[in-house]
């Protein structure tokens, strides 16, 4: 398939599953490499065909919808993002929740991936947090659509190139290396983490969170109508106070949602209470 067959493919098949262009430029070859292994399974000749076959099969919608996901994540990612969430964002929300009486703080990944994000905030949390504030529970919960995704976050194995971001003793203290080569994130920093299978573009975790983490999906890869819903119901979420982290080439759609930037905290907006 030619790359510029595929890109007049996706501009014209993306608005239709609500999704931007331009997010996908830079990954589209992930993308048409699946697609192009679609047409071999329907034994369909070319992206017309397809095209064909979309119109008289409504259902393949939903298929292409599954090709279009992108799923590259690793610990850390953006470090100074997570230099900021132990140095300022993590402490500020353990002392406001116990400032009004709260045992635990609540953590939601939206668009887990296979638990990288949210298992980089339990480790930056245990290594800082119990030093400025103790006895707070820490409650973590990851969502993600694809449930391959979501069985390699439970099984908590990573291949290197996943860790390059950890500071390197964190490796040596939270993980042991299998036969495989791979690392396993140890038991006790999986402590208090859930993973369940949830549609961001419809479903959330029931009750409110102090941290909200949805990045490099949403505000990347949903057409803007799409991101003013998903941003709507995040907010609804947010508890006050809360903080929302995005991805760090990521901006929020345009609008009074009430957020304000977080000083000195890259991709980190604040709920602003009532
Ligand atoms: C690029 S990864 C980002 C992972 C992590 N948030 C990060 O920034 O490293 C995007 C993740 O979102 C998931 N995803 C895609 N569409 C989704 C949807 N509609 N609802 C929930 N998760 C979705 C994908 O399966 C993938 O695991």
């Amino acid at each position: 398939m030619r790359d510029l067959d595929c890109v007049s493919f996706l501009q014209w098949a993306l608005p239709q599953l609500g999704f931007r262009w331009p997010g996908f430029r830079k990954v589209r070859r992930q993308v048409c490499r699946r697609i192009a292994r679609r047409l071999h399974e329907l034994e369909l000749a070319d992206l017309e065909a397809y095209r064909r076959h979309l119109a008289s099969h409504p259902t393949e919608w939903s298929h292409l919808d599954g090709l279009c996901r992108v799923t590259i994540s690793r610990f850390c990612r953006d470090r100074g993002v997570f230099q900021a969430l132990g140095k300022k964002v993590l402490p500020a929300l353990a002392e406001r929740a116990r400032a009004v009486g709260e045992s635990r703080v609540r953590v939601w990944s939206a668009g887990c991936g296979a638990g990288e994000e949210i298992y980089s905030v339990a480790l930056v949390w245990h290594q800082t947090v119990p030093e400025v504030e103790s006895g707070l529970e820490l409650e973590l919960v990851g969502t993600d659509i694809d449930d391959h995704q979501l069985e390699r976050a439970r099984r908590a194995t990573y291949p290197e190139s996943c860790l390059r971001e950890l500071p390197p003793e964190w490796l040596d203290e939270s993980f042991t290396q299998e036969p495989s080569g791979e690392w396993r994130l140890d038991v006790d920093w999986r402590r208090g983490v859930r993973f369940d299978h949830q549609d961001i573009r419809t479903q959330s975790p029931s009750g409110l969170f102090h941290l909200i983490l949805c990045r490099n999906l949403a505000f990347t890869y949903f057409a803007e109508e799409v991101q003013r819903q998903v941003l709507s119901r995040l907010v609804t979420r947010l508890a006050p106070s809360g903080a929302l982290v995005i991805g760090s080439h990521e901006s929020l759609p345009a609008g009074e949602w009430g957020l304000v930037a977080w000083d000195d905290a890259p991709s980190v907006v604040s709920k602003i209470s009532d």
